[in-house]
């Protein structure tokens, strides 16, 4: 199958890329390159340009019109920037999502795998476990960017005969294992892009980030999932489509499925596991939590397991060593 890859060039998306074409599908990459990789690109199917340009999806869908489902994963990232420009922020993650949705469906594309997010649920103190019923409370202009752009996808569902999924990633860790793609420097505000920092000298200590928190040991708790296991979920989601809606039992041309572990796992026991990995104690300082920061929250996974035959595979030690060998590969070959 041809499908349409928003954001393809980026961490995610090129991750995806690699699931699709490792199961027969064809990705095309629309991406602006305003934070992804061009190398991520190569021999695939690439467009340069935005989301919300009409007369370039025009010709994506002249030239391949066949195309049957777009994974919208094109965004700004970053919860911390997002509070600095909420402007952009609204502008490219929403306003641009609506143009594109619009579009696509008078394309002729009407199936949307839209890469949403674990943020926007509330603090759940007593449990940190969320299913997809959980109350919503986004804190942070990117996280309400995702749940805005969640309800735009719910209503054109609803009136323009279109069919949506809104994949909610918790944390990404990891890397391809085929070394094809992972983060990349933008994305080293990451956890895992951190300790790599810190484990190769780059970076003088790991911050953690808030140690009063109502967890087992005070630090944040988290979900953490591998992009490999992520983007395998991406294929399932296009492969199994139909099936999700015929499953939920209901006439909803819409969804909305938590992708995680279903584990919870704390900031220091991460930081136990990457010293553990890496035979390496690093240096670490406990901090005041960051601007916009929560407790946490970990996945229940039940849903993404029944609808789309689901089931995360890779370990979190697995993912570190993933991480590892990418940051190698990433600096010596890649240059950056
Ligand atoms: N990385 C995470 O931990 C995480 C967690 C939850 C959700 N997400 C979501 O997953 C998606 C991908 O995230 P990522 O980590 O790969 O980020 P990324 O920055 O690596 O990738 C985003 C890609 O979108 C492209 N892009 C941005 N605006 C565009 C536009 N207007 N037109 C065309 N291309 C545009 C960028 O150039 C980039 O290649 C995003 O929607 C993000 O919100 C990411």
């Amino acid at each position: 199958m041809k499908i349409l890859v928003t954001g393809g060039a980026g961490y995610i998306g090129s991750t995806i890329c690699s699931a699709l074409e490792d199961k027969g599908h064809t990705p095309i990459i629309l991406d602006s390159l305003i934070s992804g990789r061009v190398e991520f690109t190569k021999n695939r199917i690439f467009y340069k340009g935005d989301i919300a340009d009409e007369a370039l999806l025009e010709t994506i869908f002249k030239e391949h019109n066949d195309i049957v489902f777009t994974i919208h994963c094109a965004a700004l990232m970053g919860i911390s920037k997002s509070v600095e420009y909420p402007f952009e922020y609204y502008t490219e993650n929403i306003s641009k999502s609506i143009k594109l949705f619009k579009k696509l469906n008078e394309l002729g594309c009407n199936k949307i795998i839209f890469s949403s997010c674990s943020t926007m649920y509330d603090d759940d103190v007593e449990t940190f476990m969320v299913t997809e019923k959980s109350p919503l409370k986004p804190k942070t202009p990117y996280s309400r960017t995702k749940y805005m752009t969640e309800m735009v996808l719910e209503d054109f569902c609803k009136a323009y005969n279109m069919k949506g999924i809104s994949l909610r990633y918790f944390n990404l860790i990891g890397a391809d294992p085929k070394m094809r793609s992972g983060m990349y420097s933008s994305n080293e505000s990451t956890i895992l892009g951190k300790l790599v920092n810190v484990y190769k000298g780059r970076q003088e200590n790991f911050k953690i980030t808030g140690v009063n928190w109502a967890t087992r040991d005070g630090s944040g708790i988290r979900d953490y999932i591998d992009i490999w296991d992520l983007a395998n979920a991406h294929v399932l989601a296009v492969e199994n489509f139909e099936k999700a809606f015929e499953k939920c039992g209901s006439d909803t041309p819409y969804l909305t499925i938590n992708l995680g572990t279903g584990e919870g796992v704390t900031v220091k026991e991460l930081v136990n596991s990457f010293e553990k990995v890496t035979g390496t104690i690093l240096n670490k300082v406990e901090t005041e939590p960051r601007l916009g920061d929560i407790g946490g929250a970990y996945a229940n996974i039940d849903l993404a397991k029944k609808m789309l035959n689901w089931v995360p595979e890779v370990s979190v030690d697995e993912s570190i060593l993933n991480a590892l060998k990418w940051d190698e590969v990433r600096v010596q070959t890649l240059k950056y």
